[in-house]
């Protein structure tokens, strides 16, 4: 909702997406209250390969061109490794990376006519930073957004010449509800807000067309630090 937020501010029109429909309403009555271009909204699960279909062919009736494609939708969960079952990786790898892979092929045309009416288009992926240190629980959502960081790389690779520029973001944790499992004993106060992350977003809006922010980590300040026994040492 952040990130739809700042760039209805920035003057994109917004095709909001999510499973829950009454979730989803609400979050675009948020997005919708300020003044600004046009909010839209479809209803499904970004992992039904037909629903992304759904989405494309929405967006296209409705603007002709896609200027950004956030993959910002993911789904997490914390298990020791010998504890993974099929059904949780399978859920994870069809949200996490399956969906981003396949709405980015979808989308690539409406890329491109973007490009053509307005000489750039933009694709920002959601990774974590567990997709760039592995977390113990966290071990196949580590590998899903860790491929996550390597599809963005390799769209920057294939696709940044013509005009197209995809950047990662890979946030520590953000106070939104996938931060659940950590309230006992990590404050709000601490964790990076939703806002933060929507403000990279925007600011790679206000880039000029020669300049490609590929990747962007966000830490908390008690993230990825030396353990205590080095940090005494020195
Ligand atoms: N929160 C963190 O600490 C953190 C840290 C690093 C990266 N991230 C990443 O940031 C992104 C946003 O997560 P969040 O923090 O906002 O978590 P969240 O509060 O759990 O929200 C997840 C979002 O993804 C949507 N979603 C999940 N499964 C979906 C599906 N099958 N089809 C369509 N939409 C789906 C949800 O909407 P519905 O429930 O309505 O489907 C919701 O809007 C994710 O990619 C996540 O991995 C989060």
């Amino acid at each position: 909702m952040a990130i739809a937020a700042a760039l209805r501010e920035e003057g994109f029109a917004v095709t909001m997406v999510g499973r829950d429909p009454a979730k989803l309403e609400a979050a675009a009555a948020t997005v919708a209250a300020a003044k600004g271009p046009a909010v839209r909204t479809l209803a499904g699960s970004v992992a039904e390969e037909a629903f992304l279909d759904e989405v494309v062919a929405f967006h296209a009736a409705e603007h002709g061109s896609l200027d950004l494609l956030v993959n910002n939708a993911g789904i997490a969960g914390n298990r020791q490794v010998g504890d993974i079952t099929a059904d949780f990786l399978d859920a994870q790898l069809a949200v996490n990376i399956r969906a981003v892979v396949l709405l980015t092929a979808k989308c690539q045309p409406l890329l491109e006519e973007a490009v053509r009416q307005r000489g750039r288009a933009q694709i920002v992926n959601t990774a974590s930073n567990a997709g760039k240190r592995g977390e113990a629980t966290l071990s196949s959502y580590s590998a899903t957004k860790a491929a996550v960081v390597g599809f963005t790389e390799a769209l920057h690779d294939e696709l940044s010449t013509s005009g197209i520029k995809a950047t990662a973001i890979c946030p520590g944790l953000v106070d939104t509800p996938m931060a659940d499992s950590y309230r006992d004993a990590i404050a709000a106060s601490t964790m990076i807000t939703p806002r933060d992350v929507a403000e990279v977003v925007r600011m790679t809006t206000r880039l000029s067309a020669a300049c490609i922010v590929p990747e962007v980590v966000l830490l908390r300040p008690t993230e990825w630090l030396q353990p205590e026994e080095v940090r005494s040492a020195v």
